[in-house]
């Protein structure tokens, strides 16, 4: 198998229809990964805009700008996967990581409007919901519960995009734990751990 790369910054999105309408003209795509991002650090973002602008670009800005020059082109080839890594931080943002956590329910919000409109073409949105997981994002950080390594995820990535779904927690066991805590009443959900 050979693997070639070309440069791609999420932070410059003014290059992204040139950069990836590049990559679809060498021939058809069957698997598009959007992987990228950044988490930040919270506490010290939250006293430097900028900073904080720039997880939110990166996380939401990018991915709006090359996930729609990728459904294009995958809605022109009439086939094809769209793989989005959104979070369990968007699915209710947490004090401790509310900054990034809004860039992944704005992302998480994009994807699933975008799998509804590209439905009956031919191409697939699946969105991909992880909770910790082991990786150089997260290195140093004390572990949550039911955290997973980039290996699991990968797995169920893979059997997701190949049942056609929509959505993938990794663990699965995320997606009835997140719908209790996304219910949870805000005083109590304040009081939670990290
Ligand atoms: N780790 C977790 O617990 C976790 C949980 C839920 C979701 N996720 C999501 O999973 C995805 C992968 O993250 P990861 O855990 O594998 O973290 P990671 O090892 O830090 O990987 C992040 C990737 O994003 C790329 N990236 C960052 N800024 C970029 C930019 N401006 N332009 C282009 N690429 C850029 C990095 O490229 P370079 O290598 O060039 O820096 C790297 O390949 C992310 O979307 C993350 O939000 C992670």
């Amino acid at each position: 198998m050979t693997v070639r790369t070309v440069a791609f910054d999420a932070l410059a999105p003014e290059t992204h229809e040139e950069v990836l309408q590049k990559v679809f003209a060498e021939g058809d795509i069957d698997l598009v990964l959007l992987a990228f991002g950044v988490l930040g650090d919270q506490y010290a973002d939250e006293h430097d805009p900028m900073a904080a602008v720039r997880v939110t670009r990166t996380n939401y800005v990018g991915a709006v700008s090359s996930g729609l020059v990728c459904a294009q082109a995958l809605r022109t080839q009439g086939h094809g996967s769209l793989v989005v890594l959104s979070s369990v931080a968007g699915e209710r943002a947490r004090r401790a990581n509310f900054i990034y956590g809004s860039s992944k329910a704005g992302l998480d919000a994009f994807a699933q409007g975008l799998g509804d409109a590209l439905h009956g073409t031919g191409v697939h949105v699946m969105v991909v919901r992880p909770g910790f997981v082991h990786t150089r994002m997260t290195a140093g950080r004390q572990p949550a519960p039911l955290s997973t390594t980039p290996q699991a995820v990968a797995v169920a990535l893979e059997h997701g995009v190949r049942r056609r779904a929509r959505t993938v927690w990794a663990p699965p066991a995320l997606g009835p734990v997140m719908s209790v805590l996304r219910h949870l009443p805000r005083p109590l959900f304040r009081r939670l751990p990290g």
